[in-house]
Formats: structure tokens, C-alpha cells, sequence
């Protein structure tokens, strides 16, 4: 990530701490933006995800710590109209049209863009005279997005936004989101899914039990600890050792094939060479699913 000096970054965590009750749902977040990175949150349910995007959005304070939008408390950048915001949670909708609640919108920020642009960027024009009380789940959060973009906001941020759109609502959406990514706004986005994060954003944070536990491209996040699949044809031969072998973190045996987790796949390689053991040699790299897992397994052991 590179920091151009002098311009504040898009958002700035230091240290946040966000507790209900017994639940420390953040503990002690810090993390960086700069303006015009699209970043991904990347966490299971209860990782941390919304109580972040509520904390950003200044809709909660941090117990301890600071969050700052461009350098300034996150109400202020809210209220000058530079973030725009898809939340996770469904509001009681008014009974308006869907025209109607993007012009009321739009009308409350400085700079917006116009309304047909906002329609048709969400995929919702042909619904524009509906009332946004009976359209489906799935209409319901392509308006949203409309929302959140109708105030042509610096900053972006959307919770789960794909959570009830169907495969081309979704692909549509995020032709969209990376469109607008790229005339220079900066994009926060959460989600579960490891594929979305890993083709929409520049950077993936990940977050478990209210921590970052991982920050980088996905190729670095897979590199980092997910690190490559070795796989031989044991060919009758005994696992043992293997375990000791360079870079190897764990041994699998899957019918006659072993199936070893390495650090260094070339160091591993090379081992089996020396014991004569590499027939039917694969190499595979491991998947971000790999990464992921491996990733937040620690925190997982600890609960
Ligand atoms: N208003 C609240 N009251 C009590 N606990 C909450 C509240 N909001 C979130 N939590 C808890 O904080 C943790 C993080 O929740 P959340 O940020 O919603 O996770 P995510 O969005 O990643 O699924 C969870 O354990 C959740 O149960
Ligand atoms: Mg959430």
C-alpha cells in the first residue's frame, strides 16, 4: 500500500475497541484506507463486519480507540456528505416510490450524481415508479445500492451487498461497484464469500472474533497461509517422516496418494527427491479457501 503524504487516509481505525455487553465484538481493530483502494472485508458471521461499518459510519462510538474519514471524526464526513452507506440491516421502508426516496437522498448531499444515473448504475430503472414497500429482497437491495450511490460519495461502503442477489444481479452490481471504484473513489465492502473478495477488492482485511488477522492481496493472503499443496503416490510406502520433511506443516493420506501442506514447496520437493519418493508428483497451489481457513483457525482453537 502506498501513503502519499500529506492527504489523510480515506478511513483510519486506531486501536478500536467496540464491546455489547460481554461480547468484545471489536478487539482493538487498527486498519488503513487510503482514497481510491477498494478493500474487502473478509469474515464469517459474528467476525466483526458490521460492528466495523457502524463504528465507520459513526452510528456507534469505539469504547476506546479512534476512527477517523479523511481525517476528520466520522459524523463530520457523514454530515459534509462524502460517504455513502448500504447497511446489512433492514429499515423500516417508507411508502414512496423508488424514484421518490433516490431524489430525497440524493437531494441531502452537496454534489450528487443525477437520479437517472443512480437508477440505471443499480439496475433499477424500469423500477423507478414502484413503491419501495413491495418490491422483493433482491429489488430491495439493488435500491439500496442506489442509495448509497445517489450522493456521488468519496467513500463507499457497503455491508454484504450481494447477500440477496440472484448470479446476474450480482455480476451486474459488481461491474458497477468496480466502474465507480475506478473514477477515484475509494470502496469498502464486507462479505463471506472468499471469491468476491478476492475478485472485487485490491486488498482483503481479514477479520475474526473482532480482530484483523490478515491484511493483503489475495495472491498474499494464499502465499502467506494457505502455501502450496505437495502430493505423491506413496506407492506402498509408509508416511513417516514426511512430517519432518523442509517447509511441511501437516500430512495427509487420501487412499494410496499423500497429501502434504507445505511452506516451501521447492525445499519439500526437493526432500522427496533425496528419498527417492516423489512418483506421481503434484504441486498444487492452495486455495484462498486454504488461506482463510488456516487463517482463522488459531482464533477458532482459543474459543
Ligand atoms: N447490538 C448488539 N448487541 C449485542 N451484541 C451484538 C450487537 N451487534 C453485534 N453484536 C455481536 O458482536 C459480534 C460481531 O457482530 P457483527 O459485527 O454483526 O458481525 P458480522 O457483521 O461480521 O456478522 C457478534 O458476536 C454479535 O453477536
Ligand atoms: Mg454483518
Amino acid at each position: 500500500m502506498t501513503k502519499t503524504t500529506g492527504t489523510p487516509p480515506a478511513v483510519s481505525f486506531t486501536r478500536a475497541v467496540k464491546t455489547y455487553g460481554a461480547v468484545r465484538a471489536l478487539d482493538g481493530i487498527d486498519l488503513e484506507i487510503e482514497p481510491g483502494e477498494t478493500v474487502a472485508l473478509l469474515g464469517r458471521n459474528g467476525a466483526g463486519k458490521s460492528t466495523t461499518i457502524a463504528l465507520l459510519l459513526g452510528l456507534a462510538e469505539p469504547d476506546e480507540g479512534t476512527v477517523e474519514l479523511f481525517g476528520v471524526p466520522p459524523e463530520r464526513a457523514v454530515r459534509a456528505g462524502r460517504v455513502g452507506a448500504m447497511l446489512q440491516e433492514a429499515r423500516a421502508v417508507p411508502r414512496v416510490t423508488v424514484r421518490e426516496l433516490v431524489s430525497f437522498v440524493a437531494g441531502r448531499y452537496p454534489e450528487p450524481m443525477p437520479i437517472a444515473q443512480a437508477l440505471r448504475l443499480a439496475g433499477i430503472t424500469e423500477l423507478a415508479g414502484r413503491r419501495v414497500d413491495r418490491l422483493s429482497g433482491g429489488q430491495t437491495q439493488r435500491v439500496r445500492f442506489a442509495v448509497a450511490l445517489a450522493g456521488n460519495p468519496s467513500l463507499l461502503v457497503l455491508d454484504e451487498p450481494t447477500a440477496a442477489l440472484d448470479v446476474e444481479a450480482r455480476h451486474g452490481f459488481w461491474k458497477e461497484m468496480r466502474a465507480y471504484a475506478r473514477h477515484g473513489h475509494t470502496v469498502l465492502f464486507s462479505t463471506h464469500y472468499l471469491e468476491e473478495a478476492d475478485a472485487y477488492a485490491d486488498r482483503i482485511l481479514v477479520i475474526d472474533h473482532g480482530r484483523i488477522v490478515a491484511n493483503g492481496t489475495g495472491e498474499e493472503l494464499r502465499r502467506s497461509a494457505g502455501g502450496n499443496l505437495v502430493s505423491i503416490d506413496l506407492a506402498g510406502r509408509d508416511t513417516e517422516g514426511l512430517r519432518l520433511l523442509p517447509g511441511v506443516r501437516s500430512v495427509e493420506v487420501r487412499g494410496h496418494r499423500a497429501l502434504l501442506r507445505t511452506q516451501d514447496s521447492d525445499a519439500t520437493v526437493m526432500a522427496l527427491a533425496r528419498l527417492g519418493a516423489i512418483r506421481g508428483l503434484e504441486v498444487a497451489q492452495a486455495s484462498l479457501d486454504d488461506a482463510f481457513l488456516a487463517l482463522t483457525a488459531r482464533e477458532w482453537e482459543t474459543v
